[in-house]
């Protein structure tokens, strides 16, 4: 739920009969969570969108995990793992880590998607860089470096890269429900609160709607990639035909609907002393929860520690993708902008001993960083054991296997 949002042509009453200017009919569509119990949005199509013409299946990627054993953090330099040409960011994105609740992949993508749907859940796809539109049934987001996007579970939608902008780089979430601001920073309506992180001033949804001229033409069938669950809980695909093409929708109105904010527009919450993260949460979904870290002038209490103090999560493993800026908790340690980190519930972590004594006599902030705390344990995906550190473990001791003056 983000808030009220109306697009383009609807009629005035809800469930009746509609027909466009020329006389032309329109087939209302409501796409809704929980059934028709919770948040949704009508769509008026100019086609009937149920018009399915054929349907064959597609592999959506590696899929394959290992599990954290022995139990240790982990460092993935994502950078490492380079991009191919002609890629686009939904048929080839790479798993690096996952659980059954949250699949989290990067993609570097230079070509337009085709048009997909990921029928399992809510998608947030965090663009570390490049710019590009988000095109879907419901019109048109124009995104940047830094936004967190979110696609709701089932909207066809494509990606088309800002050339111009260079590779786009993201780090997708793909959540087994749905996923909201978190309702700690929303009145009982919905309304951020005061103090909140984001506010609705910082909410992108489309504003226009997308019509695809000529979409019931003579050859207009159209190709759509959907994700969903397979036999044994894995992902699995399905491309399915319509007969036309699906951006047809003339206006909608609802709850439900794409939507972009940027980490600029975060408003961090400073203190005398430090502030936990959950003070930065801006998603939670089922069986996780996500932060932005933003640039800030840190804590102004004498003798205050400025760096996350050690810490056990005892019910999550912890994921963070350091994006920007300089990372003084994990100074020294190997990590570079593009890494990622898992500290996973069942070791204590913390920043390296001279950060920590250190940290009194810094006044600022640098880092630029986007957490996953999930509630379940994560596995590692083919991206992950590709692109990990082996040395990373060791690097709070300075023993270990490996480590050359052992
Ligand atoms: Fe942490």
């Amino acid at each position: 739920m983000v808030y009220y949002r109306a697009v383009g042509s609807i009629p005035r009453d809800r469930h009746v009969l509609y027909s466009l200017p020329d006389g032309s009919p329109t087939f209302e569509e409501f796409i809704g969570e929980e059934g028709f119990a919770s948040t949704g949005s009508l769509l008026y199509h100019r086609h009937v969108p149920s018009n399915l013409v054929d349907a064959y299946p597609w592999h959506p990627g590696d899929d394959a995990v290992t599990a954290n054993v022995p139990l240790l953090p982990h460092h993935f330099r994502l950078p490492d793992l380079g991009h191919a040409a002609g890629q686009d960011l939904t048929r080839h994105r790479r798993l690096v880590l996952a659980n059954p609740d949250v699949r989290i992949s990067y993609v570097v993508g230079t070509e337009p998607s085709p048009l997909c749907s990921n029928a399992i859940g809510d998608e947030i796809v965090f663009v570390e860089a490049g710019a590009a539109r988000l095109e879907s049934v419901f019109g048109t987001v124009d995104i940047r470096q830094g936004d967190n996007v979110v696609v709701p579970r089932a909207t066809i939608h494509r990606w088309v890269p800002d050339v111009t902008a260079g590779p786009l780089r993201a780090l997708c979430i793909e959540a087994s429900g749905h996923v909201h601001p978190p309702a700690k920073h929303r009145s009982r309506f919905g309304q951020f609160l005061e103090g909140a992180p984001i506010n609705e001033r910082d909410i992108r949804g489309p504003i226009d709607p997308l019509v695809v001229p000529g979409g019931d033409a003579a050859g207009s069938d159209t190709e759509v990639y959907v994700k969903h669950r397979g036999a044994d809980g894995g992902v699995v695909g399905t491309v399915m035909v319509y007969d036309h093409h699906p951006f047809d929708v003339v206006g909608w109105d609802g709850y439900l609907y794409p939507y972009a904010f940027n980490y600029r527009d975060i408003v961090p919450l400073v203190g005398k002393r430090i502030q936990p993260p959950p003070t930065n949460q801006v998603f939670e979904g089922p069986g996780f929860v996500v932060c932005n870290f933003v640039p800030r002038p840190l804590e102004f209490g004498e003798g205050s520690i400025k760096v996350p103090y050690y810490h056990s999560n005892a019910d999550s493993d912890e994921v963070m993708f350091y994006f920007a800026g300089e990372t003084a908790a994990r100074k020294g340690s190997g990590i570079i902008t593009g890494s990622v980190s898992l500290h996973p519930a069942g070791y204590t972590h913390g920043p390296r001993r001279a950060a920590y004594l250190d940290s009194p006599n810094h006044t600022e902030a640098t880092e630029m960083a986007f957490m996953v705390d999930t509630f379940r344990p994560l596995q590692i995906g083919e991206a992950g054991r590709a692109s990990a550190e082996p040395s990373y473990p060791w690097t709070w001791s300075g023993r270990g296997p490996g480590i050359a003056d052992e």
